[in-house]
């Protein structure tokens, strides 16, 4: 098994990523010294696949571990299901030195996560993610939280997990669709800090794509440490953070326009990091061979690559305006200046959408 460190002072924490390595968890977690009483956090989708032996795992090290079953879906990451998770917390007897386990994909992670934060004015939590969003990014990096009516992830924390553990095996389980766009967000690492993760994923697609074991560890551990370092100078997003909202500003925008229907995050953020890369050619910061090699990289994927007619120009600009780091219709919009380096630009959503 691997494992990744992110350096956050006394919240420092291990990311274990590993091949089979699930059954590890109640090892591990003893190695935390907390109480016995812990709770799982899941849907029914993954417990009816891996709940198991998770409990397993977690009676062999002596937890006595209560279950938290939460509906699959998006639509459930809100207030009601977050007072549903506290009534159960509050009825298995999870005390302070117990622990919530989040077993699942960013869903389950963000809204177990965020209880763990604010139950008895914060418990440990533990991240075990399932997709491939959750793994590289979701799971790592502390931001927990819940759906408002008004916005997204509206409501939340900061509270870094205990430790992350990823076992890359769980993915051969995910629907295509969602494996495909969790990947965006491993592309997204190569353009931004990665060359060399860039070339791995243009020269090993066949082999990401059946998810060989070896080539999968090496692909989360490389995330996750990019992520790591990230969070490591800025773990509260006021700087430096920033460059991970590479081809974001424009895939929320699209998200946002298509009412989260038409595309899975990952796609729209596919579309974003084509238009955000056209973009940085046409300030002159990268060469256009930068924007090929990308588009043809995402396109290979099987992602899609081009903003939907019926929206854009005018529509795509407003959204881009009404996004929560729009600041009097400018943004620091993440550039990049070949693949694999960055730059801030401050542009009007008009300049965005105009060069996109
Ligand atoms: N906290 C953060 O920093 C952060 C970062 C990015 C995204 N997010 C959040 O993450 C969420 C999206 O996460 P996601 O893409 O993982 O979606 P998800 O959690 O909805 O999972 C996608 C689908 O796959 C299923 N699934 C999960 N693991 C599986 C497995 N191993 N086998 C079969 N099916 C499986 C789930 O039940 C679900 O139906 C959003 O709410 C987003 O806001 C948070
Ligand atoms: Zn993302």
């Amino acid at each position: 098994m691997e494992v990744v460190n992110v350096d956050l002072g006394e919240r420092t924490y291990p990311i274990y990523v590993g091949s089979g390595c699930l059954g590890e968890l109640g090892t591990r977690l003893a190695e935390t010294r907390c109480g016995a009483r812990v709770a799982v956090v899941t849907n029914s989708t993954i417990a009816d696949l891996y709940l198991g032996r998770v409990m397993t795992s977690l009676g062999d090290a002596r937890f006595d571990a209560a279950v938290v079953h939460i509906p699959d879906g998006e639509e459930h990451k809100n207030l009601a299901w977050l007072a549903f998770v506290y009534d159960k917390l509050i009825d298995a007897g999870v005390e302070r030195d117990g622990a919530v386990v989040a077993l699942g994909g960013g869903v389950v992670g963000d809204l177990a996560g965020f209880a763990a934060a604010t139950y008895l004015r914060g418990i440990p939590c533990v991240q075990v993610p399932t997709t491939v969003l959750a793994q590289v990014d979701s799971s790592i990096g502390g931001k927990t939280g819940i759906n408002h009516a008004a916005g997204k992830n509206l409501l939340g924390a900061f509270a870094q997990p205990r430790f992350v553990l990823a076992d890359v095996d769980v993915l051969r389980t995910l629907p295509k669709r969602e494996l495909t766009a969790g990947l965006a967000e491993v592309i997204k690492y190569g353009v931004i800090l990665d060359p060399e993760l860039f070339a791995l994923l243009e020269d090993q697609l066949p082999a990401v794509q059946r998810l060989d074991r070896d080539l999968m560890v090496r692909i989360v551990k490389t995330s996750c440490t990019l992520k790591a370092l990230v969070v490591g100078e800025d773990e509260t997003e006021s700087g430096y953070r920033a460059i991970l909202n590479f081809g974001h500003t424009i895939g929320h925008a699209i998200e946002s326009l298509t009412e989260y229907k038409q595309f899975l995050h990952g796609e729209a953020v596919a579309i974003g990091m084509v238009a955000a890369a056209r973009v940085s050619a046409r300030l002159g910061f990268c060469a256009d061979a930068d924007v090929q090699r990308i588009r043809r990289l995402i396109q290979r994927y099987g992602l899609p690559t081009e903003i939907p007619d019926d929206i854009r120009g005018a529509p795509l600009a407003l959204a881009m305006r009404t996004d929560k780091k729009a600041r009097g219709g400018r943004i620091n919009f993440v550039c990049i200046t070949g693949i694999g380096t960055t730059r801030l630009a401050r542009l009007s959503c008009d300049e965005i959408v105009k060069y996109s």
